[in-house]
């Protein structure tokens, strides 16, 4: 970004850094910044991403789409052509067309094609989970499948625009506090914009796969003796003092690229909403995001109605569980976070605010769910052809005791977002085959439910005779 476009130290924070965002009345579509409590509207943000005058998160809004401004009648915003358009870009040999988070850059803030940097993300398939239906007791269950993403979590959605805006901004760094998939998916797209990245991990709780690819992509990856909310802490300090772009879900333009999840969904719906979205909740920023696209489709009637979205915590990670449940919305009590599914071992959730205002404006639910219903459930989407990693199983734990409560009915559509890829926690699949997951834990006694679903491997001499056995005993027991 040109030092012109926005007069960084001054309007946007004491040290004279360069800035991350562009003034944002050059955005073609009007994108404007706006604090979501005290409701300023910076024209451009702080290194931290956190309201000059309160200290609040920022995001992202469109005046022009607001019922009655000037803006709402424009033609590019006419909801046949819109669909149209996207539609036609599935057929287009441009980068940004094959992507599934540019092909929507109508309902993003705009980013000049020179910056955008691009793995074909999104474009993620819908599954229908038949045996996991059955489980749970609904007739029509289906999973958005964002592990099948470039770097194998959702997360590639987000950083496709947040490390483009970083280009854009010329930053030399960007940087991320990590459970593991921002991680991987920043040092990914970093690499490919030719930007150094800096990872910042809890030491020994984030999986093999996810530390092997920031790795792999070449990044400077620490891994701090602390929790996730520790490393958030660290790294919140290092970006007021260096010029380094941060690339948490804090950063507003990450929820921008992730509301694509939610577009892209409605279109292979047919613009036909469900009537219940399910989605894991850790530090909260996808839950927002996806929601925040809902409510803007709904806005530009791109569709007619709501889908209730819910979130669902692990049980020893459940700090916006229990605000909701406990507090009413009114205060998020942080927490030292505990749960084999590390993805989500948060205990201070940055976004609780405004996973709190989806969660109200659709409807949705929150649960919490144990160590063991987390396993089981992803056994279940294991059993189903599918998969995913024990963060991304929430879901399905979580459904279950929706459909328990009478939130969810048994004739209502219902979509799960799996956020991972099953190959991104091998170490937990193999574990609770083997029957090891839950040894010597309190979890142990529950974890008995689990046995039917479990296929520990067989070793065996190397004859036909013990292979053929090996076949039959498992014929007469099935
Ligand atoms: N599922 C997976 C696989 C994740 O990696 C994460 C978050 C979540 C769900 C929760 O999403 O934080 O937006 O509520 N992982 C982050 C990381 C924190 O650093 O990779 P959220």
């Amino acid at each position: 970004m040109p030092e012109s476009e926005c007069n960084s130290s001054l309007t946007c924070g004491s040290l004279a850094l360069p800035t991350a965002l562009p003034t944002t009345q050059t955005s073609e579509n009007g994108a404007r910044l706006r604090c979501i409590s005290c409701a300023s509207t910076p024209d451009c943000a702080t290194q931290d991403f956190r309201c000059a005058a309160c200290g609040d998160l920022l995001e992202f809004y469109f005046p022009g789409w607001s019922p009655g401004s000037s803006a709402s009648g424009q033609d590019n915003l006419d909801p046949s052509l819109l669909k149209a358009v996207w539609l036609s870009r599935r057929t287009s040999r441009n980068a940004l067309d094959q992507s599934g988070v540019w092909r929507f850059r109508e309902l993003l803030p705009q980013i000049p094609e020179e910056h955008v940097i691009t793995l074909r993300e999104g474009n993620t398939p819908l599954y229908s989970l038949p045996r996991c239906a059955r489980a749970a007791g609904v007739e029509n269950l289906r999973a958005k499948h964002q592990g099948m993403n470039p770097t194998a979590s959702f997360k590639d959605t987000g950083m496709t625009f947040a490390a483009s805006a970083a280009l854009q901004g010329n930053f030399k760094w960007v940087a991320c506090a990590s459970t593991g998939n921002t991680s991987a998916s920043m040092a990914a797209y970093a690499a490919r914009g030719g930007m150094n990245s800096l990872v910042l991990i809890p030491d020994g709780k984030i999986s093999w796969g996810k530390l092997s690819q920031s790795l792999d992509y070449g990044a400077l990856t620490c891994q701090l003796r602390t929790d996730f909310d520790g490393c958030v802490r660290i790294l919140n300090e290092l970006v007021r003092q260096k010029p380094v772009y941060l690339l948490n879900s804090v950063n507003p333009y990450r929820i921008e690229g992730q509301k694509t999840c939610a577009i892209e969904l409605m279109e292979q719906l047919a613009w036909e909403p469900p009537d219940h979205i399910i989605v894991p909740g850790g530090n909260l920023g996808n839950s927002s995001a996806i929601g925040k696209a809902l409510i803007e489709l709904r806005e530009l009637k791109l569709i007619s109605r709501l889908p209730k979205l819910s979130i669902i915590q692990a049980q020893g990670a459940n700090p916006f569980y229990r605000s909701v449940r406990e507090f009413g919305g009114q205060k998020l009590e942080s927490m030292t976070a505990d749960t084999l599914a590390t993805a989500i071992r948060i205990g201070n959730p940055a976004s609780w605010k405004k996973a709190l205002r989806v969660l109200r404006e659709t409807g949705g639910e929150v649960e919490q769910v144990t160590e063991v219903e987390i396993a089981i459930a992803k056994a279940e989407i294991g059993a189903d052809g599918i998969g995913c990693e024990p963060a991304s199983a929430v879901t399905m734990a979580g459904l279950k005791k929706l459909r328990q409560r009478g939130f969810v009915k048994a004739g209502e559509s219902v979509i799960l977002i799996l956020t991972g890829h099953v190959l991104k926690d091998p170490d937990f699949t193999i574990k609770f085959h083997r029957g090891d997951l839950f040894e010597g834990t309190r979890d142990a006694a529950e974890a008995a439910q689990a046995r039917h679903l479990q296929r520990a491997p067989v070793v065996l001499d190397a004859n036909l005779g013990a292979v053929m056995g090996a076949l039959d005993a498992v014929s007469r027991n099935s």
